[in-house]
């Protein structure tokens, strides 16, 4: 993929890996769209990158999303660079939890991680294709591959993002639509505040992802996650347990 040029839409760009996301391809003279919920991140984001715009749009609030996307659509037809970041991640016990609380959560986090990607895929299919280059852009998890205990269903979530992804690789094959799955470790983001050692830093993710996107390899494992790749290819038992207590 060229790296420059290009018109990308980033969900959760305001923060965290979506933030670094944003900074690198306003960085390489990208025009950059970015989504978020949190007005102030929104603004702040604004203030510091001249020349993004924000749109306030929880991705899993379909009336808003159909609305930014009729909007978008208008003002911004030449979008080719869909990256699907937003997520969330909720611990809990289910042996533990209130089942309507949990259920709350349960629906938030399948919304958020799983169903929006897929949704804004389908509704951005039309506008990426027009292009002679264009990509989606999903990030997962080394979760996908082997889960942890304590967050099941985010879990879940993105072991349904990882082959949904792969799917689509498949069914776009023919088509002028790259699409990249980013596969990171444990990254250093408010989402694993006060969790985890050993982390690397969204800087990196980034770093690692850019030399992929540049030589359009399309599914890249970022840092550790190469390893428990690696290691589940001859003992799928022993990276399941490396990852259960993380
Ligand atoms: N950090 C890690 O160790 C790690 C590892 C593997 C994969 N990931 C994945 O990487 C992605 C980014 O995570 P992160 O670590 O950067 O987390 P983060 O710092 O908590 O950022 C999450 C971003 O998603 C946005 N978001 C959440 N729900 C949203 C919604 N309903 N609508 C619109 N935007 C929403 C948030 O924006 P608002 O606050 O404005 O809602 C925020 O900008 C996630 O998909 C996560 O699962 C993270």
């Amino acid at each position: 993929m060229r790296t420059s040029g290009h018109t990308v839409l980033i969900t959760g760009g305001a923060s965290g890996i979506g933030l670094a996301m944003t900074k690198q391809f306003v960085h390489h003279g990208n025009k950059v769209i970015v989504i978020g919920r949190n007005e102030r991140k929104l603004k702040e984001a604004e203030v510091s990158l001249p020349g993004i715009t924000v749109y306030a749009c929880d991705v899993s609030n379909e009336e808003q999303v159909n609305a930014l996307i009729r909007e978008l659509t208008e003002l911004y037809p030449d979008i080719n660079v869909l990256v699907n970041n937003a997520g969330i991640q909720y611990q809990y016990s289910f042996m533990d939890s209130e089942a309507d609380e949990m259920c709350g959560k349960v629906q938030d986090e399948i919304d958020v991680n799983l169903v929006a990607p897929i949704q804004l895929t389908a509704r951005l299919l039309p506008l990426l294709s027009r292009h002679d280059e264009a990509a989606i852009i999903n990030i997962s998890s080394g979760l996908g591959l082997s889960p942890k205990k304590s967050a099941p269903v985010y879990c879940a979530t993105k072991a349904g993002l990882h082959l949904f992804t792969k799917a689509l690789r498949y069914q776009l094959a023919s088509t002028t639509i790259s699409v990249f799955e980013i596969i990171p470790p444990l990254v250093d983001t408010d989402m694993t505040k006060g969790r985890g050692s050993s982390k690397i830093s969204t800087d990196r993710l980034v770093d690692e992802f850019w030399r992929a996107f540049r030589r359009n390899q399309q599914e890249v494992l970022i840092g550790k996650v190469k390893l428990l790749k690696w290691i589940s290819r001859f003992s799928p038992s022993l990276a399941d347990a490396i990852l259960k207590n993380s």
